[in-house]
């Protein structure tokens, strides 16, 4: 498949089937993964692949931890739905910023900012490589209202940036829209 027609299939998928995923596919989306540029090529990349009795115990932390911020009156907005999807995945992607997190000054935060989107590249990278593959995968942030419990799970102290669900596919949504290009971009010329 053509990158373009990567990029123009992709949707995000939140019905997979129950079918595993390979370990040569899932080797494969994060050797494209790491294809992506990095900020100095630091490569501050780091993940971990998830599934079986783990992911579930995963999700279970996830919805524990959620449900914990609900009763402290804390909005934990899609969080359960995503757990949802989490669960129904056949494989969890755990993406960290190995150079995260964050510290509290400016020149810092430029460097974090240039880590966070070299990480950014990365994972879109595994998206569009997944989908090659006729893989479907859910680009996860609500992973950030369970962080500290599932980094202290990982034995973890850099910074989770995002989870990727990946699985084959239960459903082609429609394209969600997007803002017409005439209003985000604009020409100097
Ligand atoms: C940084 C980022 C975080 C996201 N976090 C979530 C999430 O936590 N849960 C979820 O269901 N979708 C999440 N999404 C998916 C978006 O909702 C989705 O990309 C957007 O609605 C556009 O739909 P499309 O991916 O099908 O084009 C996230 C996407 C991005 C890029």
């Amino acid at each position: 498949m053509d990158v373009n027609s990567a990029i123009n299939q992709r949707r995000s998928i939140r019905k997979f089937k129950d079918k595993p995923v390979a370990s040569v596919d899932i080797e494969e989306v994060l050797a494209a993964a790491i294809k992506a540029p990095s900020g100095k090529n630091l490569q501050p990349w780091h993940f971990t692949i998830v599934s079986g009795q783990h992911k579930d115990d995963l999700v279970d932390l996830m919805v524990s931890a959620a449900n914990r911020r609900e009763q402290e009156g804390i909005s934990t907005g899609s969080c359960l739905g995503s757990a949802r999807v989490m669960r129904q995945a056949p494989v969890l992607i755990l993406i960290y910023n190995t150079h995260g997190p964050p510290q509290n000054n400016r020149e810092n935060h430029y460097l974090w900012s240039v880590n966070i989107q070299s990480i950014g590249a990365a994972i879109q990278n595994l998206l569009l490589a997944a989908e090659a593959r006729n893989l479907g995968t859910l680009w996860i942030c609500d992973v950030f209202f369970a962080d500290k419990e599932i980094s202290r799970w990982l034995g973890r102290d850099d910074e989770l940036v995002a989870a990727v669900a990946l699985g084959y596919p239960e459903e082609i949504p429609e394209p969600r829209p997007r803002r017409p290009l005439e209003k985000v971009a604009e020409w100097l010329k």
